[in-house]
């Protein structure tokens, strides 16, 4: 007999956590008393509050106010202030989704406590050490005692890794069930973009990673890019881009480029959606771009989301040979959008980890 007082700690803090949070809420509710503890990585509102709002949040049970620092320092804050709401909670279980800096601090505390830690998202690699995330989930995984796998090749390459101490369970991605209850729902937008003053055809284009804003070379080889394309390119850019443009003295982007706030998870689908391709480094909008049909180009020079590029739907293209955009997209496997588009499981991945906590702890 399940009884809600068995106690279980979802921990998150950056907008796309947000998201995945939404699905795993509802689906381990079902079995445990959820407490939930946002570390406040992302605080502006466009970054968290809004994702909240539009996907049914509830406000989290612990705001941790942890804010922006180099990752060591952010790393050890977080470590430091969920330790503590860890030991006040006592929870069984830790859930911690993906490759943040709040996935690593907070399944660290979990581990320390001797609390098993569930890592959703677990086995995907990018064979990239440089990059911050690269770190964090192979650290993650190492330390979890269950290890929730998005994808089969993920499966496949932590059955022939784990310890006999550790789990592994085939979920598929959590972040596939969000999308496919998005696109039911009467509150999607149908036009976000006349807002904006465009109208389809358009690229869609985010980016946001250390190793892109860090190099203001490799920014500006992808913004020339941009303007070379014939269509114009809707850009909602992270305040950290912001930032990184200003410094790379980049102050007039290209004509064709529409400069935005971040958009809500809403209106990011339905650009997604409708969009002739998109041009990101998020892993999200990799998988997003993959389920609803949409090419996209990748600016990085290694990704996690490996199937995406098994299939055609997605290539890779280092930043700083970006300037090419226009020849590069036309030149695109994954025009004719004949991938299938299962790799990460059919969007049951919610009750999926559900189901592997309960064969794992009872
Ligand atoms: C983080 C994750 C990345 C994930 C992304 C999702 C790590 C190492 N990186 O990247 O894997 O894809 O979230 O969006 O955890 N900032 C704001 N407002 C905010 C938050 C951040 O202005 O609410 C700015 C600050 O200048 C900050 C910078 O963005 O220094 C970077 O934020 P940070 O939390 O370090 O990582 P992200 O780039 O958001």
């Amino acid at each position: 007999m399940i009884s809600s007082t068995r106690r279980l700690a979802l921990c998150y803090g950056t907008r796309p956590q947000i998201v995945k949070a939404s699905v795993l809420l509802g689906a381990l509710s079902a079995d445990w008393g959820v407490k939930t503890f946002d570390t406040g990585q992302h605080y502006d509102w466009t970054l968290n509050g809004l994702h909240y709002q539009q996907l049914g949040v509830r406000p989290p049970d612990t705001y941790l106010e942890v804010g922006s620092a180099d990752h060591s320092r952010q790393t050890a804050d977080i470590l430091v202030r969920v330790a503590k709401a860890l030991d006040e909670y006592r929870p069984e279980v830790v859930v911690v989704i993906g490759d943040t800096n709040s996935t690593l601090g907070c399944a660290l505390a979990g581990a320390q406590k001797r609390m098993p830690v569930v890592h959703v998202e677990a086995g995907l690699r990018a064979n990239d050490l440089l990059m911050p995330e690269e770190i964090n989930r192979r650290v993650v995984d190492e330390i979890s005692v269950l290890l929730c796998a998005p994808s089969r090749r993920a499966e496949r390459y932590l059955r022939n890794r784990v310890s006999v101490a550790q789990h592994v369970a085939f979920t598929g991605d959590v972040a596939r069930d969000v999308l496919e209850r998005a696109l039911k729902r009467p509150e999607l937008p149908d036009a976000p973009w006349q807002q904006h003053g465009l109208e389809p055809p358009f690229v869609l284009a985010t980016l946001h990673r250390a190793e892109l804003t860090g190099h203001p070379d490799w920014l500006r080889a992808v913004v020339k890019g941009f303007g070379g394309l014939s269509l114009p390119v809707f850009f909602p850019a992270h305040p950290r881009t912001v930032k990184a443009l200003s410094a790379a003295g980049i102050r007039d982007l290209p004509p064709n480029v529409r400069l935005s706030d971040p958009v809500g998870y809403l209106e990011m689908v339905a650009w997604a959606k409708r969009s002739e391709a998109i041009v990101t480094d998020s892993g999200g909008l990799q998988r997003e771009a993959y389920w609803l049909g949409t090419p996209c180009v990748t600016v990085r020079a290694a990704t996690e989301w490996q199937e995406t590029l098994a299939e055609g739907a997605n290539i890779l293209v280092r930043p700083q040979e970006a300037g090419d955009l226009a020849d590069i997209l036309s030149e695109h496997p994954g025009l004719a959008r004949a991938w299938q588009r299962d790799a990460f499981g059919t969007g049951d991945a919610g009750e999926a980890v559900r189901q592997s906590l309960q064969e794992v702890f009872g």
